[in-house]
């Protein structure tokens, strides 16, 4: 159990001493001090359960804290208004250690309900460049996916990529007149980028072109046999030109369902909406309306234009009869719904389609699901001048060209100061570094926030950066190759003195506390600055703790502190998918 799980028993017999019972207690909870000068944990339940006992707060937290037994594990104060904060003893700590060192889950204890949950994630469109949008999702969905599996969660992953949609009238028009083999085959989603935006930009120069366009996706649409093999082509050199980038940042998907999985299926969600009186005819097209069971301000299928509200359907069949992303969207639950019985479904992408999610869940809903739906949605990278990311030339930055700038500056950045001689295995660690200071630098960050894309910070070994904590972790490792005689450590006997020893010790014991937390809000960068503030703790520590010159029981428990610092290090980040090296 988690020093605040111990804290709540106890804390609630406590309360029981004092004649709570049943749902009261439920309320008596234990959460982490905001501000250490007040002590470890604390705790407002005197504050919420005063009110219907009909006692002052600050004398039921006083007859409380009387009625609870800490003893060996914290000291309690009384502060305010009736707060309880609780004080954890060092020998309290030391038994945590000792737990933590034989517990290859490190103290975090799995979920008492495991749930199905599907995440949907990075999903990037084909023929359409994977950009920093993507970047975003991918590192997140991974990181949350990594999380709930940890967790205990059945997780399954899918990569519902846009391999279906209006951009193939442009490609299969290019592909037929410019198409470059030689680069296609060396590089596909440049290739077939090149194609796109060739196009793209000729459709808008001449309307004869925009309308030839248009024909090859009628034809594709028809089933043109021809059409057809160039989109499968399509389909299947982009996947592998993406799997080749995924592979890369280590990220992998149960499923690669894309939007064209559930053509089948498209006509028959109309067909069943209308038939539910869900979704009805409108100027040719099929749309869902309103039920008007919610207030317009939060309704949405309704907007506010000149201070009228009026009606925003979801078109699910235009009206020239083809079918749209949303229509895709509410078969694919059905999908997981049948095939995969999710509890859940997740979908982790910019918060630009805010709308489009809020009309989804709620058709969803009014069809009966009842799998809980989550759009974890994420705000903006920027550039330097504070504007969405760009080229020089304006284009939106390729994830391939990010990558590779990353490692670029992750080489430079560790120039003549790396004690790793071997050039290639200097090339190895100069991809690490780079791939994960990118990472590190976007599950940092609360994911609703935009933030500035910063290369030589990200890659600085000083800084909220993936560079500082595995250099953390590297200084770790590096202890125990310096020992002259071989140790097995464990648990017993060991004594904290030194505040920068306590203080390590709190941050680690808290690994059990800040995994869980990560999946309330969806927020990586919980697990993030822990890991941030684990290594500051291990940084002050190393400095006034001086392991391999002391003895007996704290020479132990310094190496114990080491171990359990490399162990929660390297477990943490690999559930942000970053790989720690063993040297640097
Ligand atoms: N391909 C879409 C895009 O790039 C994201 C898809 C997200 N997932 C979904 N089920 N709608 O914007």
């Amino acid at each position: 159990m988690t020093l605040a799980e111990q804290l709540r028993e106890r804390l609630r017999a406590g309360f029981t001493a004092c004649g709570f019972d049943g749902e009261a207690l439920e309320k008596v909870g234990v959460t982490q001090a905001a501000d250490l000068r007040f002590g470890d944990y604390q705790s407002n339940a005197a504050m919420v359960l005063a009110k219907g006992a009909k006692q002052n707060p600050r004398a039921l937290a006083e007859s409380v804290s009387e009625a609870t037994d800490v003893a060996g594990l914290a000291k309690i104060e009384i502060a305010g208004p009736g707060f309880l904060n609780f004080r954890v003893k060092p020998e309290a700590f030391a038994l945590r250690l000792g737990d933590m060192l034989g517990d290859d889950r490190l103290g975090v204890a799995k979920v008492s309900q495991a749930l199905r949950i599907v995440i949907d994630f990075s999903a990037p469109n084909v023929a359409k460049p994977m950009h920093v949008g993507h970047l975003r999702s991918t590192f997140i969905g991974d990181a949350l996916a990594r999380v709930a599996r940890f967790l205990g969660h059945e997780v399954i992953t899918d990569n519902h990529i846009g391999d279906w949609g209006t951009q193939f009238g442009m490609v299969i028009w290019a592909w037929k007149k410019e198409l470059n083999r030689t680069a296609l085959e060396g590089d596909p989603l440049t290739e077939l980028l090149r194609l796109y935006r060739l196009a793209s930009s000729q459709s808008k120069e001449e309307d004869a072109i925009r309308e030839e366009c248009r024909q090859e996706l009628v034809a594709l649409q028809q089933g043109n046999a021809e059409n057809l093999e160039i989109w499968k082509e399509c389909v299947r050199l982009s996947q592998e030109g993406l799997r080749a980038i995924y592979e890369r940042l280590n990220v992998s998907f149960d499923h690669w369902l894309g939007e064209s999985s559930y053509n089948e299926r498209l006509a028959d969600v109309v067909e069943s909406l209308e038939e539910a009186g869900l979704a009805r005819e409108s100027d040719g097209a099929v749309c869902v309306f309103s039920d008007e069971s919610l207030a317009p301000k939060i309704d949405p299928f309704k907007i506010q234009k000149e201070g009228e509200w009026e009606d925003k359907p979801m078109i699910v069949r235009k009206s020239d009869g083809g079918f749209n992303y949303a229509t895709t969207d509410i078969a694919t639950i059905d999908y997981r719904v049948e095939e995969f019985a999710a509890d859940c479904a997740w979908y982790v992408v910019d918060h630009r389609q805010g709308d489009h999610f809020k009309q989804l869940f709620s058709v969803a809903q009014r069809r009966g699901h009842k799998l809980a739906l989550e759009h974890i949605s994420f705000g903006t990278i920027l550039g330097k001048n504070g504007k969405p990311l760009k080229t020089r030339e304006g284009d939106l930055p390729l994830l391939s060209d990010l990558l590779r700038d990353a490692v670029q500056a992750a080489r430079e950045s560790s120039e003549g100061r790396t004690r790793v001689e071997d050039e290639e295995q200097r090339e190895l660690l100069a991809e690490t570094i780079g791939l994960s200071a990118i990472k590190f630098m976007e599950l940092s960050h609360h994911r609703t926030s935009d933030y500035i894309y910063d290369l030589e910070k990200m890659v600085a070994m000083e800084g909220d950066t993936a560079p500082y904590l595995q250099n953390a972790y590297v200084r770790c490792r590096t202890i125990f190759s310096k020992l002259a005689e071989e140790v097995f450590l464990d648990g017993d006997g060991l004594v904290l003195e030194g505040d920068e020893e306590i203080h390590l010790a709190r941050m680690l014991s808290r690994f059990g506390e800040s995994v869980p937390a990560v999946l309330d809000e969806f927020r990586a960068n919980l697990l993030a600055s822990y890991l941030l503030d684990l290594a500051r703790a291990y940084h002050s520590f190393y400095h006034v703790s001086p392991v391999l010159k002391s003895e007996g029981a704290v020479r132990k428990t310094r190496l114990v502190l080491c171990e359990l610092t490399a162990r929660v290090l390297r477990k943490g980040l690999e559930l942000l998918g970053i790989d720690v090296p063993e040297r640097m």
